[in-house]
């Protein structure tokens, strides 16, 4: 079945299938049965835009939003009273227990830990109340950071929507644990589909770029739209051309690009000579790779250490595990070595059929060449 793509409006490539899921879930919420949806995915693979995008669907609704605070893991009820906030005022009406109860979770009142049921029923009651009016959606964002009396009350909750006009989402992180949220429908979110991820890559990068290299970082990234939108921050179609990510001024992505370079450098010598080899081919061309593997005396069964180690896929075309394993492989390496690959690289490409990438193998082949991140001469500026 053919489904309209609403999510572009909002400003997403693709998702079609997730924004159909995430609108039929407003229309029944709409109709009284209320639901919650669980968004579950990678980092950056588009959980919080998608939530954006419940958000702005929800016209004629109430929106009541929280989000998990790795910091306030340990502080109880603390996203769940960002979520009551807008409906506190509410809270007079609830039963005397209930009320009790979350009046000593929120800290209005002293007294030992609340029994979890009743704060759980005092949340459920005042969204009912808060949805008399008009629908009403909740968005929580990140809900693997939720501390935990906010995540059981909110899949308590989660459990009892069916008679009401109320809708929750979540989103959550992989690799996500926690038995709070067994039960609940899922969304599964992955990357991007090859063909969306290729246009949000082309929107983004100055100037036209070689198909291969695209194809390849589309590939590399797996769609994934953050490693997409990370990847030509600032950069010209010609740097890159070589298929080279910017180590990310993020710590945990420096982090996660040290841990690489850490793992390819526990390698045998072999093993890295090939990874740098296959680091400095920007297309992903398996029989170039073979080629110049053999004109360096290396055997390609040297690659097998960094496949074990899940640094390095072989099959049709090569691809990283990450751009970061690219560029944390190529950088770790002496630009001698460098040097020595792309002369390799330069006499195992085809000169009648690629020229120019062969020319940008052979000028950074050649004796004082060792940027670490080499532009191919190849790309056109449109
Ligand atoms: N379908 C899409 N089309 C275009 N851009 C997108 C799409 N999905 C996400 N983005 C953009 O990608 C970036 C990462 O998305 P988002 O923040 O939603 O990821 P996330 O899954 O919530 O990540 P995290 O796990 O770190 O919270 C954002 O800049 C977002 O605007
Ligand atoms: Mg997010």
């Amino acid at each position: 079945m053919a489904v309209t793509n609403t999510g572009r409006v909002y400003g997403l490539r693709g998702r079609a299938r997730e924004c159909a899921v995430l609108d039929r879930m407003l229309a029944e919420v709409r109709s009284g049965h209320g639901r919650a949806v669980l968004v579950r995915g990678d980092a950056g693979v588009g959980k919080s835009a998608l939530l954006d995008y419940v958000v702005g669907r929800s016209t004629g609704c109430g929106v009541a939003r929280a989000t998990g605070v790795e910091s306030e893991m340990e502080l109880p009820f603390a996203a769940l009273h960002r979520l009551c906030l807008p409906m506190l005022a509410l809270r007079d009406r609830l039963p005397v227990p209930q009320r009790e109860a979350l009046a000593v979770g929120f800290g209005y009142s002293a007294g030992g830990p609340p029994d979890r049921f009743l704060v759980g029923l005092a949340v459920l009651s005042l969204l009912a109340m808060a949805s008399g009016d008009r629908p009403l959606v909740c968005v929580v964002d990140d809900a693997q950071w939720l501390d935990q009396g906010s995540a059981q009350a909110l899949a308590f909750i989660s459990r009892r929507l069916h008679a009401e006009r109320i809708g929750v989402v979540f989103s959550i992180r992989e690799p996500a644990n926690g038995v709070a949220w067994q039960g609940l429908s899922e969304l599964v979110v992955g990357g991007l589909a090859h063909e969306d991820a290729r246009a949000l890559l082309d929107s983004l990068v100055p100037g036209r770029l070689d198909e291969r290299v695209r194809d390849r970082i589309v590939a590399e990234t797996r769609g994934n739209p953050l490693a997409l939108l990370e990847l030509p921050r600032g950069l010209t179609a010609a740097r890159i051309a070589g298929g080279f990510m910017r180590p990310d001024p993020r710590p945990e992505w420096s982090r996660i690009e040290r841990s690489f370079a850490a793992r390819a450098g526990s390698l045998p010598p072999p093993t890295r000579k090939v990874l740098l080899t296959a680091a400095a081919e920007p297309v992903g061309d398996v029989t170039v790779l073979l080629r110049a593997t053999k004109l360096l005396d290396l055997s390609m069964s040297a690659v097998v250490p960094a496949e074990a180690a899940g640094l390095i896929e072989l099959g049709l075309r090569v691809r990283f595990r990450h751009p970061l394993v690219r560029s944390a492989v190529y950088r770790a390496a002496t630009p001698a070595d460098r040097r020595d690959v792309h002369r390799a690289l330069a006499a195992a490409t085809d000169p009648a059929t690629d020229p120019d990438r062969r020319a940008w193998h052979r000028a950074h082949g050649a004796a004082g060449a060792d940027e670490p991140w080499p532009s191919f001469c190849g790309t056109r500026a449109n």
